[in-house]
């Protein structure tokens, strides 16, 4: 069931799990992501970054693909398909195109503008049911070619941008896009509580959740956050394993060339490391 995410991710907070945003890249990873939240009855939220879009060959061809994917697969968990990093003009061809959910990362402008532009999006984007998440200090690391410097948010800018009525807030927390270096010096918890205590019962986003140490989670979740994003760990999950498969000379043997048997290792990596991520952040059976 193709959802905004405003109700899974309330629920979220009550409950005090989180939902994971798993990002998409192709057929292969949605339907992986798809049915691992049906096998456990959890809600889902399906990222897709621009470049990715792109990739799909439009946000058109994406919307279209995840609809009629979860009315065939019989899909009746809460789904949302939400933009990722979305900018100014991409959140208006999501709207469009029928997606259910967008962020608009003004993150890089000065605060007065991600306020009016965020405003104009928060009122467009309700218009039509669609959810929106708003980002402030941006997420370091590299994110198809966008690189943030992994800011602490200010909590006020945080309050600031929260009473714009956004459905859900990205505050940087010292958490970034990729693998963490030897040298991170790990999640700013006070800056959560100070954002949590000023924000109230608006659920928070932690991006960046490749790598980030289970217990960083399980106090993030405790302390307000109740989204967060993987995209990096399933690349990795699918790498490692298509390597496998052709590294044991898999691809060379009887029909193993053919792209459903060559991508398949790959797409069981990915539901693997999905379900993982659910466990940890205590989404099963709360679809
Ligand atoms: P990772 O690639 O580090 O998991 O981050 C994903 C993300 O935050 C998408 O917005």
């Amino acid at each position: 069931m193709l959802v905004s995410a405003t109700k899974m991710l309330n629920d979220a907070v009550q409950g005090k799990y989180a939902v994971g945003q798993f990002n998409i890249n192709n057929l292969e990873w949605t339907k992986a992501i798809l049915t691992t939240a049906q096998e456990n009855n959890s809600p889902v939220i399906l990222g897709v970054s621009e470049g990715a879009g792109k990739y799909m060959t439009g946000f058109k061809t994406v919307a279209a693909m995840v609809s009629a994917m979860i009315d065939e697969l019989n899909i009746t968990v809460p789904v949302a398909l939400h933009l990722d990093h979305g900018t100014y003009d991409g959140c208006y061809k999501c709207i469009e195109a029928g997606f259910s959910s967008v962020m608009f990362d003004g993150s890089h402008f000065p605060i007065d503008e991600n306020v009016s532009k965020t405003s104009e999006l928060v009122k467009a984007c309700h218009d039509k049911g669609i959810s929106i998440e708003a980002e402030v200090g941006s997420i370091g690391g590299e994110e198809d070619g966008v690189v943030g410097a992994g800011e602490i948010a200010d909590p006020n800018e945080c309050k600031k941008i929260a009473d714009l009525g956004v459905d859900f807030l990205a505050a940087g927390i010292g958490n970034i896009h990729g693998k963490y270096p030897d040298n991170w010096q790990g999640l700013d918890f006070d800056a959560l509580a100070k954002t949590k205590d000023l924000i109230g019962d608006l659920p928070l986003v932690l991006h960046g959740g490749t790598g980030i140490p289970a217990d960083m989670i399980k106090k993030a979740i405790s302390l307000g956050v109740a989204k967060i994003n993987v995209n990096t760990e399933c690349q990795l999950y699918f790498q490692e394993a298509t390597r496998k498969y052709i590294e044991a000379g898999k691809d060379l043997q009887g029909k193993g060339f053919d792209p459903r048997k060559l991508l398949a290792p790959g797409y069981e990596a990915i539901k693997v490391i999905v379900k993982e991520k659910m466990e940890l952040f205590g989404s099963i059976n709360k679809a």
